[in-house]
């Protein structure tokens, strides 16, 4: 009898544990976490229209809009400064001097137009501005009369190994009424970006009929707010690709290239979309998704040689923390657009462990996900090894492409959570990458429905060549 009541009671306690199992699938995944967040509405985000505030244009004749910066040469001393005016060219002049000076400087800049279908752009302006003074607050001034702009920044300390340095992190953004919230959470973060990594997929203009360049118009006047006043580190994304061939536009990148000029020639590559950039304790590498096989990604390519000569290059002790940013994620655990970045993963991956990279940021997939330190470079085709393995060597994989375009989030993950996921949630917003010094930093995912100080995510990153051991994570706000 006493049996039968154990072995009764075995069966329940079995069964509460399975039912247990089953109603909490993500708890016992094999990976990391996936966030049980959600937001009160899963529908698609709208564009702001056209009428709104964000987009408006500055008053005056001919006045200076989309007004943008970007680093524009390899160390920190220099500025691209971009602006569009609609009447006429107006003034190349970008006229500039230092906190506490009155003594002002100018620089001549270029002026271009380009069309694109039935779209004829207003009168696109680039100016670099160089030889600054490092750690300086400058005052900048585009246009003339009264319908002149100004604006200022603040250039980069010199590099060194353990100077702090705080780069914001945005991709997919887009112009809706979401892109809108994330750049302003991204503004009144307490943990203030000096500098924004743009992960790639700006304005989406491409979702209109004969990719609307009215609204990479836009676009460009909706960043300003920020874009003017710290620089934007861009990479190239799908959507920027703007290949239309049936109604003659079968130039790829055409809008992108003549409005966000980067200093690639500085790093010596051969196209504006990969290049790199030093900026404080930091070595920035950008790569491209989609010149692939073209003229860009594959062996033997441009983007191939330049990439391996560009990896060996980094002295890690002036500038200890080596990050590579690129459009399309190596590792996703999301459905959509599974395995996209596989090519370049299979190309790329070994010399990102090679070379003890320590982060690769990435967008693309509309959503969050942090990877574990793995590596998957194994495989030789017959050997059968293919799965990520925990490598102290390789960077974390961070997707943040959830910037909040009108192509909405996506949901669908796949299940179980595979080991290489540490944390993945589908909100929309931006990250904080927080350098301390030559070993630490600190990086904060921060969701649009929380306050602007919250971290929904964050772990300290040991610099791989400084401090080469296992990281703690930290516990994530479910
Ligand atoms: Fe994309």
């Amino acid at each position: 009898m006493f049996v039968k009541w154990v072995y009764a009671n075995q069966a329940i306690l079995l069964l509460i544990v399975g039912v247990f199992i089953v109603l909490n699938g993500s708890e016992f995944c094999e990976g990391g976490q996936t966030s049980k967040f959600s937001r009160k509405s899963n529908d698609l985000s709208l564009d702001m229209p056209l009428d709104c505030d964000v987009f408006q244009v500055p008053p005056g004749y001919n006045a200076p809009q989309q007004v943008h910066i970007t680093q524009g040469d390899h160390i920190g001393k220099a500025v691209i400064v971009s602006w569009t005016t609609e009447d006429e060219p107006g003034s190349n002049i970008v006229c500039y001097w230092p906190e506490n000076s009155t003594e002002k400087k100018s620089s001549e800049g270029v002026v271009l137009t380009y069309n694109y279908v039935n779209y004829t752009s207003g009168y696109i302006h680039h100016c670099t501005i160089s030889g600054l003074e490092f750690d300086t607050k400058y005052y900048y001034e585009v246009g003339s009369g009264n319908s002149s702009r100004q604006f200022w920044f603040l250039t980069p300390p010199e590099s060194g190994p353990d100077v702090p340095y705080t780069f914001g992190l945005i991709g997919d953004l887009g112009q809706t009424h979401d892109s809108n919230r994330t750049l302003t959470h991204y503004e009144l973060n307490p943990t203030k970006g000096k500098a924004l990594v743009f992960v790639g997929d700006l304005s989406y203009a491409d979702n209109y009929p004969y990719n609307d360049n009215a609204r990479w118009d836009t676009w460009a006047r909706f960043v300003e707010r920020n874009a003017a006043y710290q620089p934007w580190i861009w990479t190239a994304g799908n959507h920027e690709i703007d290949y239309l061939p049936k109604v003659g536009e079968s130039i790829p990148f055409k809008p992108y290239t003549y409005r966000f000029p980067t200093p690639y020639q500085a790093s010596l590559s051969t196209a504006p979309y990969w290049y790199s950039v030093k900026r404080a304790s930091a070595y920035i590498i950008v790569m491209a998704s989609y010149s692939a096989f073209v003229y860009g990604a594959g062996k033997y390519t441009p983007q191939y040689k330049w990439v391996m000569d560009e990896l060996p290059k980094v002295n890690r002790t002036e500038t200890p923390w080596l990050i590579v940013v690129m459009h399309c994620p190596m590792y996703s655990s999301y459905v959509h657009h599974y395995m996209e970045g596989e090519s370049m993963r299979v190309l790329y991956e070994a010399y990102f462990v090679k070379y003890k990279v320590d982060v690769v940021f990435a967008g693309h997939v509309h959503a969050y996900e942090r990877s574990e330190r793995i590596s998957n470079i194994a495989y030789n085709i017959s050997n059968g090894v293919c799965v990520p393995v925990r490598d102290e060597s390789a960077p974390v994989y961070v997707t943040i492409g959830d910037g909040g375009n009108l192509e909405g989030l996506v949901y669908e993950m796949t299940q179980p959570q595979p080991e290489y996921s540490a944390y993945r949630e589908a909100s929309f917003g931006h990250g904080i990458f927080d350098i301390k010094n030559r070993t630490h930093a600190y990086f904060g995912w921060h969701r649009n429905q929380d306050g602007y100080a919250v971290e929904a995510d964050s772990f300290w990153l040991h610099n791989r060549v400084w401090r080469p051991i296992q990281e703690q994570p930290m516990v994530s706000s479910l």
